[in-house]
């Protein structure tokens, strides 16, 4: 399973990189407000591209099909990793397939139903990122849309790849690899606690101990 941070933060993306099991990163408009007074949207995503060498997610705000892809070329000016996130609705679904047949990669985001998914993948979607935790937070259970979407996906041998997006805890990823999606988007806070075990932390404190016990 591939790993990319769901993040705008160029620090959290530099340290996530650092640990070298990184190969993404997505964004959003959300996201991006976070790091309002570090410098304009367009410096930050160039500068995500330039940490990680893999697909990064830029969200278009036009809520018409020729607004997106318009949007959409201009980010993907911005740098040749740059994937446009483009929200699941009747007007995404016209600007990915506009955007397929001009060789843009798209991820179709907003996605909650196994239905949307298999739309976008239609489309000409290159990823869809269905929200877990935010069905979970619904009383939903968030994992069972990437089942179906998996099993969905895998009737027709679709490419389109399923990105587990609004992680909100580890658990969250061992689902999703259990389930065999290809991608997770992971918040920074959720990348460093999947490093940590409680009985990791006793074992290496007992070595420690020990070792100053070794004859040197
Ligand atoms: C996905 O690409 C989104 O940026 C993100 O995972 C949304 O997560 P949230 O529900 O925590 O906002």
């Amino acid at each position: 399973m591939k790993f990319f941070i769901d993040t705008a933060n160029l620090d959290e993306i530099r340290e996530a990189a650092s640990i070298g099991i990184l190969d993404g990163v997505t964004t959003n408009p959300t996201l991006l407000a976070k790091e309002k007074g570090k410098g304009d949207f367009r410096t930050i995503l160039k500068k995500i591209c330039e940490l990680v060498d893999g697909p990064v997610s830029a969200e278009v705000i036009a809520m018409d099909a020729e607004g997106m892809v318009k949007e959409a070329e201009d980010l993907a000016k911005l740098h040749k990793n740059i994937v446009i996130k483009i929200p699941m609705c009747k007007e995404g679904l016209k600007a990915i397939r506009m955007l397929d047949a001009k060789g843009i990669q798209t991820n179709c985001t907003l996605i909650f139903s196994p239905i949307q998914a298999l739309l976008a993948a239609k489309a000409g979607a290159s990823f869809v990122s269905p929200f877990v935790g935010r069905l979970d937070d619904a009383s939903h259970v968030g994992m069972d849309l990437i089942e179906d979407i998996a099993t969905i996906f895998e009737n027709y041998d679709i490419c389109t790849e399923i990105i587990v997006a609004s992680v909100r805890n580890p658990l969250h990823v061992v689902e999703a690899a259990l389930i065999g999606a290809d991608i997770a988007t992971i918040p920074f806070k959720v990348i460093e606690q999947l490093t940590k075990h409680p009985l990791t932390d006793i074992g290496i404190k007992n070595f420690l101990e020990d070792w100053k016990k070794v004859d040197k």
